[in-house]
């Protein structure tokens, strides 16, 4: 650890009341991709994931089922904590809200925010939608069904009035305010950040941050009658997980907060994005760098949901299309940021086309090769030509441009340049045809097949973040040792050494053969 830069991201905490599917999958694979991308590129990284186990909606559900909250949590927490082991997340810790020291660390932050003069005590009435766990305005509401009033998310609301804990969110208007402005990337992409903007440029009314009509969730310290607001609750793990309240110099909390980044979906942007600062900056705290709101699936063009019966466990992916296509899939498919379709079709299009005759294609042509005419050994180049640094040039350039798109999240754009390569270096064995090459030129022959390997040996590398398993099998191909598969191995410094053994070529990427054409 010593030397390395720290670098701290997290999901948001998923809600106990649901089972996991591809929209929670989804946050943390991007969360997991980033990981592992910094940890091979040096930082030392902190990646928190979790479950948000308090409040009505979990309360409610667990009734439903006809068990306590708590037995509930335990059980639908299970399924959270056990989708690392299917989706091959690398969290360094797992949250979950209902533990000692998140109770201690959310007693604390209220304190604070009470010394610091932010709480009054007033009394609450309102709407409220459990669905959401959330307050809104009259103005934003219309009428549904039956006389009901409708979220603007499609939740139900009801009316509440009861005393209630406030937060002076007023106030903190315009400090927010210049706070996105001294801070132009803290919330992205930027079509968000104008939305968040304009909101808070609208005016903010206070918050109300505790209840009295339910029981699940953490008690207001100093007024046991209050439950406090599950919102507050649920951010707060973020600081709990680095020992909050637990501040001083040499601990976790001074080394890794501010987070670097906390990745959500743009329907809890406004949580993360206004009220979370916003406590933060009360307390005394630093607000995080960065607030980054993905884009949310359908499926074949539908919404996902219970009703419709189209909901997708991510185990169903993993065991239909396995664990690399679908975590590329996932990150490939859409501009992260924007929403995005699931469909069967779009998937074996991915996996045929991209991952089987581009990235499969190289990687297969290129190493039958080498098996078949040069003695199962990586092979002695000569000296190279224009083409030859031009293939192996726009390879060594990948890192820098993987960097700077990850900066963003642009996990596509960076898998984009990725596929550039590819797709030139399946043009560059097409062009130089070494299979030709045997019997007029063996000695350029083998130059040209190094290159391609060293080439393989990038692109091996590079893709470990998103595809680990076929990535792991490419760099056992070429003999590349465990240790040698960090970044700082990318580069001509760490080349392919001529003449090391290789084993026997084996496919990476399995072309999807479908046996349901019609879907
Ligand atoms: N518990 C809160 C978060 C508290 S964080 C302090 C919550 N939980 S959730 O389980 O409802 O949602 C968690 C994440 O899953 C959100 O980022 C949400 O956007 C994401 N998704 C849920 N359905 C989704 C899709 N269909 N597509 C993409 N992501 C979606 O909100």
């Amino acid at each position: 650890m010593a030397g390395k830069a720290p670098y701290y991201l997290t999901t948001p905490i998923y809600y106990v009341n649901d089972v996991p599917h591809i929209g929670h999958a989804y946050t943390t694979l991007a969360c997991d991709v980033l990981a592992r991308f910094k940890r091979l590129d040096g930082w030392d990284v902190k990646f928190l994931t979790g479950t948000d186990e308090h409040g009505q909606k979990v309360e409610k559900s667990a009734r439903a089922a006809g068990i306590e909250p708590q037995a509930f949590a335990d059980r639908v927490s299970r399924n959270f904590s056990d989708l690392p082991a299917v989706m091959k997340f690398t969290n360094d810790d797992f949250i979950r809200t209902t533990e000692p020291r998140h109770h201690h660390a959310c007693h604390a932050l209220w304190q604070a925010l009470q010394a610091n003069g932010h709480i009054y005590l007033g009394s609450y009435s309102g709407w409220y939608a459990v669905r959401d766990e959330a307050f809104y305005g009259e103005d934003e509401l219309r009428d549904g069904p039956g006389g009901k009033k409708i979220a603007p998310t499609g939740a139900d609301c009801e009316w509440v009035e009861e005393p209630s804990y406030f937060f002076r969110l007023s106030a903190w208007q315009q400090p927010l305010l210049d706070f996105y402005q001294a801070n132009p990337d803290f919330i992205l992409p930027p079509g968000k950040r104008n939305e968040v903007v304009a909101f808070v440029r609208g005016g903010l009314r206070d918050l109300s941050i505790s209840r009295t009509t339910f029981d699940w969730g953490i008690r207001v310290p100093g007024d046991e009658r209050h439950i406090m607001y599950v919102w507050l609750d649920a951010l707060a793990n973020y600081i709990t997980a680095v020992g909050y309240p637990d501040t001083g110099a040499e601990t976790p909390y001074a080394r890794y907060w501010p987070a670097d980044l906390h990745m959500v979906g743009k329907d809890i942007l406004r949580f993360h994005a206004v009220y979370w600062p916003a406590f933060l900056m009360a307390a005394g705290l630093a607000p995080p760098r960065r607030v980054f709101a993905h884009g949310w699936w359908t499926i074949e063009g539908q919404k996902m949901s219970k009703s419709l019966g189209n909901v997708i466990a991510p185990e169903t992916l993993v065991a239909s299309y396995g664990l690399d296509a679908t975590r590329y899939f996932l990150m490939r498919e859409v501009p992260f940021g924007n929403d995005g379709d699931f469909s069967h079709r779009a998937m074996v299009n991915r996996i045929n086309g991209d991952l089987a005759n581009d990235y499969g294609n190289l990687v297969q042509r290129v190493l039958s090769m080498i098996g078949k005419n040069c003695g199962a050994a990586v092979p002695q180049p000569g000296p190279l030509v224009e083409a030859d640094q031009g293939l192996l040039g726009a390879a060594y350039a990948l890192l820098d441009i993987a960097r700077t798109e990850l900066a963003g999240q642009a996990f596509h754009r960076m898998l984009d340049a990725f596929w550039a390569v590819i797709g030139a270096g399946n043009r560059y064995v097409d062009e130089q045809a070494p299979w030709a090459l045997r019997k007029t030129d063996p000695a350029r022959m083998a130059t040209v097949l190094y290159v391609l390997a060293e080439t393989i040996r990038q692109l091996g590398i590079l893709t470990q973040p998103v595809m680990p398993d076929a990535s792991a099998r490419i760099l056992d191909q070429l003999a590349v040792a465990e240790g040698d598969r960090g970044f700082d191995r990318l580069g001509p410094d760490h080349a392919l050494v001529a003449g090391t053994p290789l084993p026997a070529p084996r496919g990476v990427f399995p072309r999807y053969v479908d046996e349901s054409p019609g879907r």
